[in-house]
């Protein structure tokens, strides 16, 4: 087991989270700047989980607001995860489950109503973080990440408002 501290995300931070990104999601140098850019506008809630040797994960969610499907008049606060992320040596300690986990509790304190995210559907790693946490498959977002590579988005709601709706 890896003894992380998990803590919002500071400035300090910002360097080793773009090399966990750049590393975990592939990404190129102008996606990159991109992604921080659009990551200044909407700070969201973002944490790090800290080892000994440095940063060893993050997760990134932004603010958005939807109506409840069963009652349009009624607009929720919810957060979208846009990234988790365990660097390799790291992984399998259930880092990112208790980054999830962290998330959840300050996004909950600060009124989230749920969740949703896009992954890969390849990506059976994270699917299987994802469903051990609660969340249920929503749909298919064809062709998502490039030709062929489709997009699973999935939701989850907050414990106390699991039900019909
Ligand atoms: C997905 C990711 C964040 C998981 O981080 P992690 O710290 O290794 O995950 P945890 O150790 O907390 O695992 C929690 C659960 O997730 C599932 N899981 C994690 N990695 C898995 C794998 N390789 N295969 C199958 N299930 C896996 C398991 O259910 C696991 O519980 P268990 O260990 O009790 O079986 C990590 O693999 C990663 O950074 N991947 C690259 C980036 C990415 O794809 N992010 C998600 C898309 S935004």
């Amino acid at each position: 087991m890896v003894a992380v501290v998990i803590e919002y995300a500071a400035s300090r931070h910002a360097q080793s989270i773009a090399e966990l990104e750049a590393h975990a999601f592939t990404i190129n140098a102008e996606q990159l700047e991109e992604v921080k850019r659009s990551r200044a506008r909407d700070p969201g809630v973002r944490l790090v989980a800290v080892a000994e040797q440095g940063v060893a994960g993050f997760v990134v969610g932004s603010w958005f607001v939807c109506a409840e499907a069963s009652n349009p008049s009624l607009v929720r606060r919810r957060l979208w995860i846009n990234a988790v992320a365990v660097g390799t040596p790291f992984r399998r300690n259930g880092i990112g489950r208790r980054l999830m986990n962290a998330l959840f509790e300050r996004a909950e304190a600060r009124g989230a109503h749920g969740y949703a995210l896009m992954v890969q559907v390849e990506n059976l790693a994270a699917i299987e973080l994802y469903k051990s946490l609660g969340f249920k498959r929503s749909q298919l977002a064809q062709s998502a990440y490039g030709k062929g590579l489709h997009g699973l988005i999935m939701k989850r709601r907050v414990k106390q408002l699991d039900g019909p709706g």
